[in-house]
Order: C-alpha cells, then sequence, then structure tokens
C-alpha cells in the first residue's frame, strides 16, 4: 500500500509539471502558486533533485527587484482563472500578481539541501538562492513591519494563502465594496462553490487588488493605506522559521553576514510573537493591526505558530489544544475550531484539514519533543489520503474530499509524510 501510494502521488506531481514549474491542480489554478511551489519542491526532492531545485529557481526567477516574491507568475494565459493579469496589471514582462505568499522556501531550500543525494547540485543551486531568498525576507522587514515590531503584516487574505479564514471576517468587513469592477468568478466552475469563499469575500479581495493596483504596486505606499492589516502567528511563524533555516543554510555555505541577519530577524520575531499568546484558547491569535487588538478567533493559524521555535511551555499547549480537537473532529488538523459558531467542515479554510498545515504543524512539533501529537497528526494525513485521495482539503469530520483534485502539493506532503521512519507498513 505504501508503494502505490508513493507511485501515486509522483504521478500527480508529474502529471501538474510545466517543465520549470508546477501548477497546483489543472483547471483551477493553471499557474506557478509561491508557497504552493516551495512545498512542492520538496516532493519532487524524493525522486528528482535536479527538478526540484528548478522548480524554486523559476520562483525566484519572477523576484520583483524590491525583493518581493509575487503570489502568482502567469507563465502562459489561461483563460479559466480570475483574476488574471489584467485585474493585477503590474507591468512585469513575464505578468505576476502584486502581492506576496507564506514564505517556506528558506525552510524548504534548508531540508532539500542537507537531504541531498546530488551535494554538488545542491550547493551550487542553494548557494545562488540564499541572497534571494534573504532579500525577500528583509523585503518583509521594511515593508511589512514598518514600526520595527518583529512581526509582519498581510495586506490580503490570499497573502496568508489561509483565505476565507475566519480570522478575517472582522477586518474584511472594513473593506468597502463600492467601486468594485464588475467580474465573473471562476472558480466555481472548477469547484463545489460550497466549498469556496463566499462572493461578498471576493468582492473584498478584489477590491484590495484594485485599491494596491491604483498605488502602482508600490510596496512603500502599501502597507499604510490598506484596510486590512493583519499580523497572523501562522504566517510569522513561517517566516522566523525560514529566517532560522537560513541562518543554519548561511553557516553551511560560508555567508556569516546573512547568517548573522537572519539570526537577529528570526530572535526577534520569535519574542515577538509572545504578545498573540491567549491563555484562553492556549493557542496563538491574529493581531488586527488597524485596531491593535487581538482577534478572538481560534484558527489554525495560532497552532501552526509552533513551525518556529516558540517556547516549550507554548508548545505543549498547542500540543494539548490540538489533541483536544481530535477528540471533537475526526480528523486532525481542523482548520478552525468545530466547537465554534462559524466552523465550516467543507469550506476551504474555515473548518478542512489542509495536508501542507499538518506537516509544518507536526515538524514544528518534533522538534519540541511532542511525539504523541505528531503520530496522531502524520497517521490521520495518512489516512485522509488513502480514504480520500489526493484533494485540495479534506472535511475533518467525514474525511469528504473537497475542492480541487490531483493537488500538487497534497502529494508532494504524502512523500514527506511516508519518508518518515514508521509512518505505514
Ligand atoms: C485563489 O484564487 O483561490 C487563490 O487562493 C488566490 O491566490
Amino acid at each position: 500500500m505504501k508503494h502505490t501510494l508513493i507511485e501515486q502521488a509522483q504521478q500527480v506531481l508529474r502529471r501538474n509539471d510545466r517543465g520549470t514549474y508546477t501548477v497546483p491542480t489543472h483547471g483551477l489554478y493553471p499557474f506557478q502558486w509561491n508557497w504552493d511551489s516551495a512545498l512542492s519542491a520538496l516532493g519532487f526532492a524524493h525522486f528528482d533533485e535536479a527538478r526540484a531545485w528548478t522548480e524554486i529557481d523559476t520562483l525566484f526567477a519572477h523576484q520583483w527587484e524590491d525583493g518581493m516574491v509575487p503570489h502568482i507568475i502567469f507563465h502562459e494565459r489561461d483563460e479559466g482563472y480570475f483574476p488574471g493579469p489584467d485585474v493585477w496589471a503590474t507591468g512585469r514582462t513575464v505578468p505576476t500578481s502584486g502581492i506576496t505568499q507564506p514564505p517556506v522556501a528558506g525552510f524548504a531550500v534548508r531540508r532539500m539541501f542537507e537531504a541531498a543525494i546530488d551535494k554538488n547540485l545542491a550547493t551550487e543551486r542553494a548557494k545562488a538562492l540564499l541572497p534571494r531568498i534573504h532579500a525577500w525576507h528583509k523585503w518583509f522587514s521594511r515593508s511589512r513591519d514598518p514600526q520595527g515590531s518583529g512581526l509582519v503584516a498581510i495586506l490580503h487574505p490570499w497573502e496568508s494563502g489561509r483565505d476565507n479564514s475566519v480570522d478575517w471576517d472582522v477586518a474584511l468587513a472594513r473593506v468597502p465594496t463600492e467601486g468594485v469592477e464588475p467580474f465573473t468568478r471562476l472558480d466555481t466552475h472548477h469547484a463545489n462553490p460550497a466549498h469556496r469563499p463566499t462572493q461578498s469575500q471576493y468582492e473584498r479581495y478584489i477590491w484590495l487588488v484594485q485599491n494596491f493596483r491604483s498605488l502602482g504596486w508600490d510596496s512603500t505606499r502599501l502597507h499604510d493605506a490598506s484596510p486590512f492589516r493583519v499580523v497572523d502567528p501562522g504566517f510569522n511563524a513561517i517566516l522566523i522559521r525560514s529566517c532560522a533555516d537560513l541562518a543554519e543554510l548561511a553557516d553551511q555555505l560560508d555567508e556569516p553576514e546573512i547568517a548573522r541577519q537572519s539570526r537577529e530577524f528570526a530572535a526577534r520575531g520569535i519574542a515577538a510573537m509572545e504578545r498573540l499568546w491567549s491563555d484562553v484558547h492556549g493557542q496563538y491569535l491574529c493581531l488586527d493591526r488597524t485596531t491593535g487588538e487581538l482577534i478572538d478567533s481560534p484558527s489554525i493559524g495560532g497552532l501552526l505558530a509552533v513551525f518556529a521555535a516558540v517556547p516549550a511551555d507554548k508548545a505543549a499547549a498547542i500540543a494539548r489544544r490540538i489533541d483536544r480537537l481530535g477528540d471533537v473532529a475526526k480528523f486532525l488538523v481542523p482548520s478552525h475550531d468545530p466547537s465554534a459558531a462559524e466552523f465550516d467542515a467543507l469550506r476551504y479554510w474555515r473548518g478542512p484539514v489542509w495536508l501542507i498545515v499538518n506537516y509544518m504543524i507536526a515538524d514544528g512539533l518534533r522538534h519540541a519533543g511532542q511525539h504523541a501529537t505528531v503520530e496522531r497528526i502524520v497517521g490521520d494525513s495518512v489516512q485522509l489520503i488513502k480514504r480520500s485521495g489526493f484533494a485540495e482539503y479534506y472535511s475533518p469530520v467525514t474525511a469528504e474530499p473537497c475542492g480541487g483534485v490531483h493537488f500538487t502539493w497534497t502529494a508532494a506532503m504524502v512523500l514527506e509524510f511516508l519518508a518518515q521512519p514508521g509512518a505505514m507498513a
């Protein structure tokens, strides 16, 4: 069974391979997405190291001059996706979106470098990527943390990757809808509308895009101008972890200045995360930077915080919380607390399980020594695949597959999970 799953996962990666980049899935997402790509490279690394490095190289070939790495690269025309390059209008030769996504590349590149069989290739590719990833991290610090708080804000729900999380409801309600140019959604032609964000959320997503476009995509202006500015513990944990991993990689590649600066970013971030802790929920929460208030929404973002090296007592509390969630939902880890009123088992990030987040949470908990919870998360992840295939996401209650099918990063995570000792007989 393990062997079959590995073969199937490799087939999904091959099927979505467009030569130098992969699409997350045919139809629904026909271009290159930022964090999808970096996490998918981890899957390729199990059977084609050169192809894995190319995935990340292609992503960084489209980095902006200011250091930002866009969330979508529109390599080819495809009329089946909205909002396409004309809506973004970022003026790039190869069109891209104008916002970013969770910066997992630093983590992925260190992992690929250390696991590489072809050390020469890995050294050459990692050395070239190192300053580029560092430039992205510095861009975050300048453009998304202008007050130097140690934590960065996302300016659009799409930047978090958790598009319609309950976390954004209040802040997104402040985004107006007047002046939104008429549009037709296409995502609902490819996936069940009941699994996708609502029309009212889409109108606000597009208002933000139009607003940033009217500012010429100038990232020195976007932060203060955006009505949506949220500090997400999950997003920040990914950035902190990537900075810490980049520091380790820089040590190994003899780049002491990148190592020093990256360590400093990570240390400041970890210290600042404590402002987001909630004793009531036993997890971290988002902070609304517009109001200065914590957002009372117990979502998976605050559990993903454990991907960074948070204090041991916080990691233990998160493990306990995940165990409790597992007693309510059947499959870990639901993207929102099943006992909360807003929980929706099938709707994108308002309840369903996502294997990429399971993977990062499990990795963080393993570092924190929380092995029993790790086993439970890995076991549930493998069960979901066995029952429901390589879906985009799954109901935590019934394992129903949701969203797109033949999903690249789901397949990549399966290869990562199954490579762990004792993951499955
Ligand atoms: C989408 O189109 O659903 C994406 O999440 C935006 O990046």
